[in-house]
């Protein structure tokens, strides 16, 4: 079964930006975008390269390392060097704070 989970409030993220989120021993990337809230693995799928320090582009995140990038909306791959999807999570808002579905 799967539950939802406080992640963060909504301003611990600037917009246009990411924050690491860490959680039972997994690592997620929660991003406020021009269209909400989205939630992905923090790990890119090219190599072991976190995420948090990338640059989101409207609905975009892009690796610090080789710039590939990814839809933070579906996590597909959208530029080479990436070509695996990133894992996405269900997320919503609610009294300000941000939930991801686990
Ligand atoms: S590690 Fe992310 S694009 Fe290479």
């Amino acid at each position: 079964m799967r539950d939802w989970i406080v992640a963060c409030a909504v301003g611990d993220i600037d917009e246009e930006d990411l924050i690491r989120w860490d959680h039972e021993g997994h690592a997620f990337a929660i991003y406020n975008t021009e269209e909400g809230f989205f939630a992905t693995d923090v790990m890119c799928t090219h190599e072991q390269q976190s995420l948090e320090d990338g640059l989101v582009i409207g609905t975009v995140i892009e690796c610090p390392l080789h710039q590939g990038r990814f839809d933070v909306r579906s996590g597909k791959a959208l530029s080479a060097p990436v070509c695996v999807d990133l894992k996405t999570y269900e997320t919503r808002v609610e009294d300000g704070k941000v939930f991801i579905k686990l």
